[in-house]
C-alpha cells in the first residue's frame, strides 16, 4: 500500500480502531478472524455479526426518546451473535450506562453465577435489554420509551433468530408476552415468543432484594437448561 496522504491514512486507522473497539464492546475480548478468504464465502455466523454490527452503528446515536439526553452510553447488548440463546432484561442501570454493556453491575454478577450453574457463560449467549438507555434513578421504563426502543430489539431478534430466550424480570416479561400478569404466574413454564421457546424468571435484582425467590429462579433456569440441551 502506498501512503500518499497522511491525514487520509490517520482517518483510516481511526476508523479501524473504532471498528475493533466496537467489536470488543459488543463481543468481548475474542477477536474473530475466521473469515473465509479463500472462496470469499462467509458463514452464517459471520454474516450475523456483520449485520448486527451495522445495526449497532445505525442506532447508537438514537434520539427517539428523552433517555438519550441523560444517557452516558447506549447499551446495545453483548455476547455471542451466533448463539441459539438470547437473554432479555429490562434496561441498563448505572454501571451499564457507564460501560456501555448489559448486566455488569451487582445484578450482572449474580446473573453470571446463575448462568454458570446451568453451564453457560455470558459469551455463550447474547444479552440485551428492552431499553437500550438508562432510565433516571433506574425507574421503570415508561410505555413511550418502550415503544420508542422496540424496533431495535425486534431487529436484533430478527438478525439473531434465537431458538431459546430467557426473559428476566417483570418489565421484559410484560412486554414480550403482552400481558400484565404477576411474574409468579408467568414463570416456570415454556412459552413461545418470536418463534423461540422462552422461559420467564425473576430478575437478578429482585433476587438480591428478596433472596426467598432464589429457589423458584433456580427451578426456572434448570428448566431452561433442559430446554436448550434437548433442543
Ligand atoms: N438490569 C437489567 O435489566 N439490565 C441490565 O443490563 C442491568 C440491570
Amino acid at each position: 500500500m502506498q501512503i500518499s496522504n497522511n491525514t487520509e491514512t490517520l482517518d483510516f486507522l481511526d476508523q479501524v480502531k473504532t471498528y475493533f473497539q466496537t467489536e470488543k464492546t459488543l463481543y468481548g475480548e475474542d477477536l474473530y478472524l475466521d473469515y473465509d478468504f479463500q472462496n470469499l464465502l462467509r458463514s452464517e455466523s459471520e454474516k450475523k455479526r456483520d449485520v448486527l454490527l451495522k445495526l449497532f452503528f445505525h442506532v447508537k446515536e438514537c434520539r427517539n426518546c428523552d433517555l438519550a439526553k441523560s444517557r452516558k452510553k447506549f447499551v446495545f447488548g453483548s455476547g455471542n451473535p451466533s448463539s441459539r440463546i438470547m437473554l432479555i432484561g429490562e434496561a441498563p442501570g448505572a454501571n451499564e450506562d457507564l460501560q456501555g454493556k448489559p448486566f455488569v453491575g451487582e445484578a450482572g454478577k449474580l446473573l453470571d453465577k446463575i448462568l454458570a450453574a446451568i453451564k453457560l457463560t455470558r459469551n455463550d449467549i447474547f444479552l440485551t435489554n428492552i431499553l437500550k438507555c438508562r432510565p433516571p434513578q433506574n425507574r421503570d421504563p415508561l410505555p413511550d420509551e418502550v415503544v420508542a426502543c422496540e424496533s431495535i430489539l425486534l431487529k436484533q431478534i430478527e438478525i439473531l433468530k434465537p431458538e431459546f430466550i430467557l426473559i428476566v424480570g417483570r418489565i421484559a416479561a410484560h412486554y414480550l408476552l403482552k400481558t400484565t400478569a404477576p411474574l409468579r404466574e408467568l414463570r416456570g413454564k415454556v412459552v413461545d415468543v418470536f418463534n423461540a421457546k422462552a422461559i420467564v424468571t425473576y430478575h437478578p435484582s429482585a433476587l438480591l432484594r428478596e433472596p426467598g425467590l432464589k429457589r423458584s429462579a433456580w427451578e426456572d433456569v434448570q428448566l431452561f437448561q433442559k430446554l436448550y440441551e434437548q433442543g
